[in-house]
């Protein structure tokens, strides 16, 4: 995997002196995109951030079914912390926090000793609050700073006024990773990692090109009567077809969201029933802030719970699919707006499966 490559430091020792609009340069012609979710160009992103006070390697990872971060972590945290170096110099950071997943802080010490052996940046390691929407990057902030983990109103965004205050650049861990490789003239951004999950014989992590046929991504881990495959929590369902092609654009035609969480669903499952669950996790991960996505959440889980005793009336099965519309387009931010795309799917692809619980 190119992830694991063992740089030891090459490319920051060949570009240290190289000045800002080089690196950025490099990193535009690089096609690199975020992998924290929203798939945005890192190096238009450091362009229109520069310069920052602060850089936060977003290390949160709490989207259900991805684990490629911790991954990278446990097999080659150098290179997060080369990749680190080259973006606090090319945005001219003075700081860096690494916001840790809690469930991640077995990795701070390895961290804290390359930097101390490596950077002569200021890098500090903050760990995580525990929640998943701590990962949003405004969120991420509030949690920095000691304050209560729930999103800002944007704009302003993190780059004209971030932690403290501050301009700001928040990067995901992988992207940061990825960093130094672009110098590598065989460097490819459609190379991504896939977390693996489910009905599988294996769950594991795959380093393979985004584009690829879901049936070929599968082919190394043997899925058990794949029928779906959830995209995380948040980026909805697609029923199984081998032929599915993994990319922004074609899963967004179809009316999902691509996140390299690949969760695979079998047969003998109940597609309602997840959804039940995915519910209860945007129940008790989201911020609480705005009505829609608290409230609204609140009142769809209600109703699911409603089928443990008796079946939804044609009046109540309204309701969860107007939910549905309504809370994405309410809420302030991502979690809400993604929040009901699994059962917005479910309801359009499985119609039969929630049918069968009506009156
Ligand atoms: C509810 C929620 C949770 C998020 N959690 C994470 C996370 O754990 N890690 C991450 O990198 N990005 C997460 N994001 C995306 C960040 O807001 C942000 O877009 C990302 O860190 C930017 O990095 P990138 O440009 O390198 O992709 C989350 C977004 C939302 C709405
Ligand atoms: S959409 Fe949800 S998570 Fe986001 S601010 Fe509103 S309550 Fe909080």
């Amino acid at each position: 995997m190119k992830i694991l490559a063992k740089n030891n430091f090459k490319t920051w020792k060949k570009i240290r002196y190289f000045n800002s609009k080089k690196i950025i340069d490099q990193v535009i012609k690089s096609k690199l995109t975020g992998r924290g979710g929203a798939n945005f160009p890192t190096g238009q992103k450091w362009k229109l951030s520069y310069p920052v006070e602060y850089l936060i390697c977003n290390a949160d990872e709490s989207e259900p079914g991805k684990f490629k971060d911790k991954f990278i972590l446990e097999n080659n945290p150098e290179i997060v912390i080369e990749g680190i170096m080259i973006a606090m110099k090319a945005l001219k950071a003075q700081k860096c926090y690494i916001y840790l997943r809690k469930e991640y802080q077995k990795f701070e010490n390895k961290l804290k000793k390359i930097i101390f052996q490596n950077s002569p940046y200021d890098i500090q390691i903050v760990i995580g609050a525990g929640a998943y929407i701590c990962g949003e990057e405004t969120s991420i902030l509030n949690s920095i700073e000691g304050k209560r983990g729930e999103s800002r109103k944007k704009p302003p965004y993190p780059a004209e006024k971030g932690l403290y205050d501050q301009k700001t650049c928040v990067n995901n861990l992988e992207t940061l990773a990825r960093i130094p490789l672009i110098w590598d003239k065989n460097f490819d951004n459609d190379l991504m990692l896939f977390s693996i999950s489910g009905d599988v014989i294996e769950s594991l992590i795959l380093e393979k090109k985004q584009g690829l046929k879901i049936g070929d991504l599968l082919e190394e881990t043997t899925p058990i009567n794949p029928k779906a495959i959830f995209f995380g929590a948040s980026g909805g369902c697609l029923p199984y077809n081998k032929n599915l092609i993994l990319s922004y654009s074609e899963i967004e035609k179809k009316g999902a969201f691509f996140e390299a969480g690949i969760i695979v669903v079998g047969q003998e499952r109940s597609i309602p029933d997840i959804c039940r669950s995915i519910i209860q996790f945007f129940n008790e991960e989201n911020c609480g802030k705005c009505v829609p996505c608290r409230e609204g959440n609140f009142r769809l889980l209600q109703l699911f719970q409603v089928i443990k005793k008796r079946k939804w009336t044609p009046e109540e099965f309204q309701m969860i699919q107007d939910l549905t519309e309504f809370i994405p387009n309410a809420s302030q931010c991502g979690l809400g707006k993604f929040s009901t795309k699994h059962l917005q799917n479910a309801i359009k692809y499985f119609p039969e499966e929630f049918k069968k619980l009506c009156k």
